[in-house]
């Protein structure tokens, strides 16, 4: 199980990565034309985050990080699916610093739940 762990843990990164310069070239207005790609990796990261907490929920992490990160995985897509209708006009950066914000938590999500996994595996680091 540790290989799948590294993989889906790998791939929570590297689309997070992806996900961060994609957008801040859709931020810019330079890139709108890559708004499918940045969704399709949005949805990358959100199930390779759902089945690390899978792993780390079968490992024994406790279940409150385990729905966390599923909780978390949910509020990005929807927020930035919406997002477009939403405070249109002056205010619309609130928005977007949201929805910024909300991605780089559910990247934290991933190493979070990473973490607890090697406390899990190794007793005597103390799991608070
Ligand atoms: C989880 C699924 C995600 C979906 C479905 C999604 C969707 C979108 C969409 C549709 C836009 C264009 C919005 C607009 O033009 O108003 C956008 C923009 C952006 N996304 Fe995402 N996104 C996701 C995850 C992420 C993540 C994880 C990050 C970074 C950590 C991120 C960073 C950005 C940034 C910086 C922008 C440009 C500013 C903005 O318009 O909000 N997104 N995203």
């Amino acid at each position: 199980m540790k290989g799948a762990v590294t993989i889906v843990h790998m791939a929570v990164r590297v689309s997070g990565v992806l996900l961060i310069v994609l957008g801040v070239g859709i931020w810019t207005g330079r890139a709108d034309q890559v708004i499918p790609v940045h969704e399709l990796l949005g949805f990358v990261l959100v199930v390779s985050l759902w089945t690390l907490a899978f792993f780390a929920a079968r490992v024994g992490v406790p279940a409150r990080w385990v729905v966390l990160a599923v909780a978390w995985g949910l509020v990005a897509p929807i927020l930035g699916l919406t997002q477009q209708g939403m405070l249109t006009g002056d205010w619309h950066w609130t928005i977007q610093v949201l929805h910024l914000l909300i991605g780089l938590g559910a990247i934290a999500q991933g190493e979070i739940l990473a973490r607890r996994m090697e406390q899990v595996g190794s007793p005597r680091v103390s799991a608070s």
